[in-house]
């Protein structure tokens, strides 16, 4: 598989940390070789983004469903953290805190669990019959010769306690777990790499068998002192894509990954990356830039294009004329009117240049044949006829013009913000039918509700919303590389734009876009969310907000709303905690997550989801607390509100 070019860089990190590791360095040690700078001490403390869920060094807690992930295969853990991430197992309170981690950081997670030897807990005793536990035993010891139902302990080891480097235990799990994965193998909810030899067992099992060798195996107690075996004794009975994988694993080259280019390439392939094409052209885990990404409009979803040189399904037939046009004008080879989904609104901008390389390098790419889903926008979103009026209201063909007035950078800055790195798709107001308010631009603006929460794009013209005209050039540099902001991290969807796209930024190009945005000055009104009375100071929402926040909160943001610098975001004094719009800092709470990995930040520290810890009335007045303490001053916030910024109630 041909994988996207900025994992290149994750893979020079991959390969020291990989060699780490294999010279049984604790991980810890491994990640002092990171130059993160000083401020990461403990892997231990990384994973509490973790361990609320899976339990003190992932050792399972008693309270039911969280398997326990301690002393499991290390590249069995790899991959399920992949597969989360690629949507191969779906579990959104957890696949939502890996989206914007790259391997290196995914390897280092699954190598603590993997060393973590602790002892099981005595099994559950699970009420069943002598009949049905025999049933299981004998599946378990010799499989179904009549379905092609192998034994389980050909392949998980005779005392089923797993064989490196990739096939777990499956003893000390909870009976609910491990009926459940075995139906999302049946349902095709779970996949692992092909041939995947789990769904087959999966399906081939009746209902009555699952339950009988669920039944059995949870059960049936821990070996004293065991282990996953090294290698299995036999070769395995069926063949399985995630074991023949792991065998033939090795670090790939750099130069095997990508082959030389010419410079009108690798521009390209700068471009591409700034211009943030992946992040809708590529879906996770599948070739770069093959499409079929779905995009979550209000109107329906709209699926990308496979922009890879394929003559079928991709742009093989095209040339770089087309390319131009779709750019320039929204429109397709064969002239039809495409959706405003892709954001040539804004891309219209980008010059005939610009246009070519990216175009030249997108040929050296490997054609993917794969055809494009078709859309399911809604009447008459559906229509070219609504595209054109679409159109006539809210779209000019533009190219972009240099202001003679002003310097080359910030020249450089206006054409990268407004043309080819977008950011006014997400930060100028869309109106109902999805066209962008130039006299708006940039004041802000709700994003469509998605997978990843309803999040609010804060104006860039205002400098107490999310406006950086008080920043420093560094700090505006360091937001758009390291995805570090002076009070925090990005967070929500402008995390997955630093991750995929600004922390390519040259140093040049970071530093044009700090000038050109510190030169906004705010015009007229803002748009911002509903505005609650500021209730009285000590009240009753208040006080249950701080007892919530001693227990929750303190010891990461710290007692005074301090935070830790470099692992933390302070509250105190933090322009997200006290924005008119509560819809951050409400996804924030409920949703977790671990800020994006970049060159200059690998190994960021994450936050737990608390969406099954707290009540939305719990959320509202654990905001209402930080809102309104260690200097910060802002409306509380009532539990509607929390609803309303869920989408739970309009
Ligand atoms: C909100 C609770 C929650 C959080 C937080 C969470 N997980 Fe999970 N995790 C789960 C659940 C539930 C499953 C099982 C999902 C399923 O049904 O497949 C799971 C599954 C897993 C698995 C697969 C286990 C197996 O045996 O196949 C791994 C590995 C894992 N989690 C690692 C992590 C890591 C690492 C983190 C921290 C970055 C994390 N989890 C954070 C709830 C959580
Ligand atoms: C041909 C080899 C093979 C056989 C036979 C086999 N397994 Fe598996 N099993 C695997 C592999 C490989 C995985 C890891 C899949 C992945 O990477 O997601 C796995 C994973 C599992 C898991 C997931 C564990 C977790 O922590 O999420 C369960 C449960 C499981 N197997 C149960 C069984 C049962 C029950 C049987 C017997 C009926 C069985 N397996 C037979 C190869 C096998
Ligand atoms: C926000 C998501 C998004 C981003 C970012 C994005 N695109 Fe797209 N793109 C789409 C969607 C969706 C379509 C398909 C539109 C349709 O079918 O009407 C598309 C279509 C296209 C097409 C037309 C293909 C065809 O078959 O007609 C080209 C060319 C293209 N994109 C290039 C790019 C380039 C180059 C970039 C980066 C500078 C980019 N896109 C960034 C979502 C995006
Ligand atoms: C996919 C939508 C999207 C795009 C594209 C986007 N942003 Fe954002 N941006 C957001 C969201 C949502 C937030 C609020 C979350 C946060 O603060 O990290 C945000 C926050 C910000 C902030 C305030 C950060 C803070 O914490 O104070 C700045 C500055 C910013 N974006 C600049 C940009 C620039 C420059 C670009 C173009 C290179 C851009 N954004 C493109 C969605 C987007
Ligand atoms: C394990 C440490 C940890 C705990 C516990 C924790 N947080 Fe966080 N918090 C973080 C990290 C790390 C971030 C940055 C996350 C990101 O950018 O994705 C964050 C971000 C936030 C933000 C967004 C700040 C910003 O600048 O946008 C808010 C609000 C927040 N936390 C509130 C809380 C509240 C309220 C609690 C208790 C219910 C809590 N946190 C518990 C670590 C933690």
């Amino acid at each position: 598989m041909h994988r996207p070019p900025h994992s290149r860089l994750a893979l020079r990190w991959l390969f020291t940390s990989a060699l780490c590791i294999a010279a049984h360095v604790s991980a810890s040690d491994a990640v002092q070789h990171i130059k993160s700078g000083p401020s990461i001490d403990s892997v231990a403390q990384l994973v509490k983004t973790c361990t609320g869920c899976h339990g003190p060094e992932g050792r399972a807690t008693p309270y039911g469903y969280f398997p326990r992930i301690a002393g499991k295969p290390e590249n069995y853990l790899y991959n399920q953290l992949l597969n989360f991430q690629e949507g191969r197992r779906v579990y959104p309170q957890m696949s939502n805190l890996l989206e914007n981690l790259d391997p290196s950081y995914l390897k280092l997670l699954a190598h603590y669990f993997a060393t973590q030897e602790l002892p099981y807990p005595a099994p559950a005793q699970i009420i069943s019959t002598d009949m049905q536990l025999e049933l299981g035993r004998r599946i378990v010891r010799e499989g179904v010769a009549a379905r092609d139902v192998p034994a389980c302990t050909a392949c998980h080891g005779d005392a089923l306690t797993g064989v490196a480097p990739s096939i777990p235990g499956i003893l000390g799990l909870p009976r609910d777990y491990i009926i459940s994965q075995l139906g999302a193998w049946r349902n095709h909810q779970r996949h692992a790499q092909s041939p995947d030899c789990m769904a087959q067992i999966s399906t081939n099992l009746s209902v009555s068998e699952i339950s009988a060798v669920t039944a059995w195996l949870s059960n049936a107690p821990w070996p004293k002192g065991g282990r996953p075996l090294q290698t299995l004794p036999k070769p395995l009975p069926i063949s399985c894509g995630t074991v023949q994988k792991s065998q033939s694993q090795t670090v790939p080259r750099p130069s095997a990954i990508k082959p030389t280019l010419t410079a009108m390439e690798q521009k390209g392939e700068y471009l591409i990356r700034i211009g943030n094409c992946q992040a809708c052209h590529t879906r996770p885990g599948a070739d770069l830039m093959s499409g079929n990404r779905p995009i979550e409009t209000p109107f329906g979803v709209v699926y990308s294009s496979n922009l890879t040189p394929d003559a079928d399904t991709g742009m093989g037939k095209w040339t770089a004329d087309d390319f131009w046009g779709a750019l320039h004008t929204g429109r397709s080879k064969d002239g039809h009117l495409l959706t405003p989904a892709f954001p040539y609104p804004e891309l219209t901008q980008v010059t005939r240049m610009d246009a070519d390389s990216m175009f030249a390098y997108l040929r050296t790419l490997p054609p993917k044949h794969l055809p494009q889903t078709p859309n399911t926008l809604a009447w008459p979103y559906n229509t070219q006829f609504g595209l054109v009026i679409w159109r006539s209201l809210y779209f000019k063909v533009g190219e972009y013009t240099e202001d003679p007035q002003q310097s080359k950078l910030w020249n450089r800055g206006s054409y990268l913000v407004n043309g080819l790195s977008h950011c006014g798709s997400c930060h100028t107001p869309r109106n109902f039918i999805g066209g962008s308010q130039s006299q708006l631009a940039f004041k802000g603006a709700y994003l469509p509700p998605s997978h990843s929460g309803n999040w609010f794009a804060p104006s860039l013209m205002d400098p107490i919303d999310g406006g950086v005209q008080n920043w420093s050039d560094e700090d505006v540099q360091t937001f758009l590389l390291n995805g570090i902001t002076p009070k925090g991290y990005v967070n929500g969807p402008m995390a997955e734009v630093v991750f995929k796209g600004t922390q390519y930024f040259s140093a040049q190009d970071a530093q044009s876009v700090a000038v050109y945005l510190k030169s906004f000055k705010s015009k007229g009104d803002l748009i911002t969310g509903p505005i609650s009375p500021v209730h009285a100071v000590v009240s009753e929402p208040l006080k249950s907000g701080e007892r919530l926040y001693d227990k929750h909160c303190e010891s990461c943001h710290g007692k005074q709303g301090e935070g830790i610098r470099g692992k933390y975001p302070a509250l105190a004094n933090n322009r997200n905690v006290v924005a008119t719009h509560i819809n951050n800092a409400v996804q924030s709470v409920l949703l977790g997550g671990i800020p994006p990995t970049t060159m200059g930040h690998p190994m960021p520290f994450g936050m737990p989801p608390y969406r099954a810890v707290l009540s939305d009335t719990e959320v509202a007045d654990v905001l209402s607390y930080i809102r309104n303490s260690w200097g910060n001053q802002a409306s509380a916030v009532s539990t509607f509100e929390v609803m309303q910024a869920t989408g739970k109630s309009k």
